[in-house]
């Protein structure tokens, strides 16, 4: 049985990471969007997170604080992604694993709530729910029910609110 690590990303994984992302995507766009935001205020390598097996990466996640508005108010939530893992790897819960613990992260780094923009069906294992649901929306191009949401902390969402994402995730869309 192969041991998954997951573990902050250090400097020296910037490469491997790319590759996961390039390997999973099948295209730089992703990659790019990282490498953006790295050399943006919004990014904290706290936040970055790498599963390894092996001592290979094989999948990563990244958190970015990103600001929630409503009326006149901010506060901060994290948007979770781009994620990915490795093809050869994928369906043995190496997503789940990452998912979980960027979680754990946010509960500790004291973050109310966490959107995602991605796949409804599979992040709606996790706890996340149709941001709809919660009248949060977000600036992104993408389609409404693409964006999902999880309240760490109770009523965090409660009044909703409009999400708005740094400018790299508006180019990649
Ligand atoms: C999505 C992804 C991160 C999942 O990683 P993983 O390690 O395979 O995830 P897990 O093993 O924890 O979970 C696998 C489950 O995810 C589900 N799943 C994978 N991709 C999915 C998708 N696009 N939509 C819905 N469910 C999906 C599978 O049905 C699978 O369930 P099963 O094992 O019961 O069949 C990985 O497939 C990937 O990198 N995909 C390409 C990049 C991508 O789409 N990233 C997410 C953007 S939102």
């Amino acid at each position: 049985m192969h041991e998954i690590t997951v573990r902050p990303e250090s400097p020296e994984d910037i490469r491997a990471i790319d590759v996961v992302h390039i390997s999973a995507f099948g295209g730089e766009a992703e990659a790019r969007l990282i490498s953006a935001l790295r050399v943006s205020s919004s990014y904290n390598r706290e936040l970055s997170l790498v599963a390894e097996l092996n001592g290979r990466i094989v999948g990563h996640v990244l958190l970015t604080r990103v600001p929630l508005r409503r009326h006149g108010m901010e506060i901060n939530v994290l948007a979770l992604g781009p994620m990915s893992v490795v093809p050869s790897q994928s369906h043995r819960g190496i997503g789940s694993e990452l998912i979980n613990a960027g979680v754990d992260l946010a509960r500790e780094k004291g973050y109310g709530a966490i959107v995602v923009v991605g796949h409804p069906e599979y992040y709606k294992r996790f706890g996340f729910r149709p941001a709809r649901e919660l009248e949060v929306s977000c600036n992104l191009p993408a389609p409404e029910d693409a964006l999902t949401v999880m309240e760490i902390v109770s009523g965090n969402l409660a009044g909703g609110g409009h999400v708005e994402y740094p400018e790299p995730f508006i180019e990649l869309y």
